[in-house]
């Protein structure tokens, strides 16, 4: 009886602290909670994004260097805005070559393409890639954008690109307003695998399930290394910024 009410207690244990880990905020389950079948779209990859709650759907079309992606993620406030991007030259903001989407004054969802050289405020432009297709579509239950894209990459581009996502809370004047530099504004970067399924976190990636893995709708998704990624960025975000 003690034998068998200890091995309960241990399984108890193990439960609770595998219900801890898989609890962790960087590991958002927003892929499972998203599909496109009202516009005819699946996507073979998609990836819990480490911060902010996004989530990216991608497939990369070696034959044709396409990469089509659904970018998920809710605003910083409902008359906020949000944005994914490329950066073919550096890991950050500066360079990167960003689609933001956000509700317009008429109530439709606009996206828009944004050459990012500065931490000022940013204009709209052409970027780097060639836009094949964008939209942009808002879901008034979860207050949720996401920004539907193909993006034609040029010869030459590696195996892997860096991306990166943000989320921002008002748009002034049809340009989207600085967003939030707290520690998980400035860990929204990573590294896009185009050779393979998945995100390079860019840091050993936690147990259990080697850090890989989880097949999803067809598609793989990656958990990532959210935590470990988040410190070495937090750790760089004060190195760029000073505090
Ligand atoms: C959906 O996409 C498939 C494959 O591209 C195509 O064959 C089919 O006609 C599309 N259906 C609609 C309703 O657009
Ligand atoms: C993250 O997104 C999912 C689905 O999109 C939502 O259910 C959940 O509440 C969000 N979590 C946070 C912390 O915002
Ligand atoms: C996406 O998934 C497919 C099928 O699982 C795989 O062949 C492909 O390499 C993956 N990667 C990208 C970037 O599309
Ligand atoms: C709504 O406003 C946006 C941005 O000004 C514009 O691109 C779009 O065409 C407008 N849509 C309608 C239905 O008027
Ligand atoms: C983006 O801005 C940089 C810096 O001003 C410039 O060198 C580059 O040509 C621009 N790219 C595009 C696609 O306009």
């Amino acid at each position: 009886m003690a034998a068998a009410s200890s091995s309960l207690l241990l399984l108890l244990l193990i439960a609770a602290t595998a219900a801890a880990l898989l609890s962790s905020p960087a590991l958002s389950l927003t892929c499972e909670s998203h599909q496109f079948p009202h516009r005819n779209l699946t996507f073979a990859n998609c990836t819990d994004l480490p911060t902010l709650n996004a989530s990216l759907h991608y497939y990369y079309d070696a034959a044709a260097r396409t990469l089509s992606v659904a970018f998920t993620a809710a605003p910083a406030s409902p008359r906020g805005w949000i944005a994914w991007g490329l950066n073919p030259s550096s890991t950050g903001m500066v360079g990167a070559q960003s689609l933001v989407a956000f509700a317009a004054a008429n109530g439709s969802t606009v996206v828009n393409t944004y050459n990012i050289t500065s931490y000022g405020p940013i204009s709209e432009s052409p970027i780097s890639y060639g836009v094949l297709s964008k939209s942009a579509e808002s879901s008034s239950s979860s207050g949720e954008i996401t920004i539907f894209a193909t993006l034609a990459m040029p010869h030459g581009s590696g195996a892997a690109v860096n991306q990166i996502w943000q989320v921002g809370s008002a748009v002034v004047d049809g340009v989207p307003a600085k967003h939030a530099f707290a520690p998980a504004n400035l860990a929204s970067k990573s590294t896009l695998r185009l050779d393979a399924a998945g995100e390079d976190g860019g840091a050993p990636a936690p147990s259990p399930g080697g850090g890989r893995g989880g097949n999803v709708n067809g598609g793989v998704r990656n958990w990532g290394s959210g935590l470990g990624l988040y410190g070495i960025c937090v750790v760089i975000g004060v190195l760029i910024f000073g505090f």
